[in-house]
């Protein structure tokens, strides 16, 4: 059963200093095998999660100017909107580092939720050509180096939410939906074959609301729960990591 490494944390604190170490690394070592690092990342909590990194030593000895930045999902609304992935991203963590605004590949919002999907899925196809983006040794897909997400209570992940048609998407990279149960309802988002041949995938879940999706997605559960989103992330060659505090654990098995 590999449904990935779980890191049990005591509280917020200490899961933002050991998420910010673990992607520290993630980008050292990228950078020094490939001079890049991509690095797709999720809305919600998860970006105040990885504030760490703005600080020392992080602020400095990250190699920013390396990174590649894109999003898992992003709700198709301005970029200036309080509701936009990037918006978050931004504020909270990108202005506060040398990165690149020309490596921040944010989505175009002016056009449909349709568009947006595809003019993003071609520009991740003319990354994945140059190979700023590696590719993937058993697919044609993308690998990216790190895919960051989040879990909503449901078991959702990027914008890939239960029972939704999108999880059976096998061809497209990068899909919309216009239905999201979350708001926005429109949104993009990669799909399970994308997420999949990342070479790293982190969830990083916290909080009590979420202890019983936790316990669905990793623990051995009966077949109804097979198909939970957060379940389906399982990277066919990659590395899955599970960052969690106390409370999001406190219903897996054995605990
Ligand atoms: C989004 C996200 C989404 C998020 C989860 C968890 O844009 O809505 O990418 O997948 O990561 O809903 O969000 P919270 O951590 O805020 O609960």
């Amino acid at each position: 059963k590999d449904r990935g490494e779980l890191r049990i944390h005591e509280n917020l604190d200490e899961l933002g200093t050991d998420l910010a170490e673990y992607i520290a690394e993630l980008s050292e070592a990228s950078v020094k095998e490939r001079g890049v690092f991509t690095i797709a990342i999720s809305g919600g909590s998860l970006i105040g999660l990885m504030g760490r990194l703005c600080e020392a030593p992080y602020n400095k000895t990250v190699d920013w100017a390396k990174w590649y930045i894109f999003w898992a999902d992003e709700r198709v609304v301005a970029k200036t909107h309080a509701d936009s992935n990037y918006k978050l991203a931004k504020d909270g963590l990108l202005s506060k580092v040398p990165v690149l605004p020309s490596h921040v590949n944010s989505i175009n919002d002016s056009v449909s939720a349709e568009e947006a999907a595809d003019d993003y899925e071609f520009h991740v196809r003319q990354l994945v050509k140059t190979r700023t983006i590696n590719v993937s040794d058993i697919s044609d897909c993308p690998k990216f180096d790190l895919i960051l997400l989040g879990m909503g209570p449901d078991g959702h992940v990027a914008s890939l939410f239960p029972n939704h048609p999108v999880l059976d998407e096998k061809d497209e990279w990068v899909t919309f939906i216009t239905d999201s149960p979350k708001s926005p309802p429109e949104r993009i988002t990669f799909t399970l074959p994308v997420i999949n041949s990342a070479s790293n995938v982190a969830v990083v879940v916290t909080g009590e609301s979420k202890a019983e999706a936790v316990h669905l997605a990793t623990d051995d559960v009966g077949a109804d729960c097979l198909s939970l989103p957060a379940r389906l992330v399982r990277p066919v060659r990659g590395k899955l990591v599970w960052f969690l505090d106390k409370l999001a654990a406190s219903k897996l098995d054995g605990s």
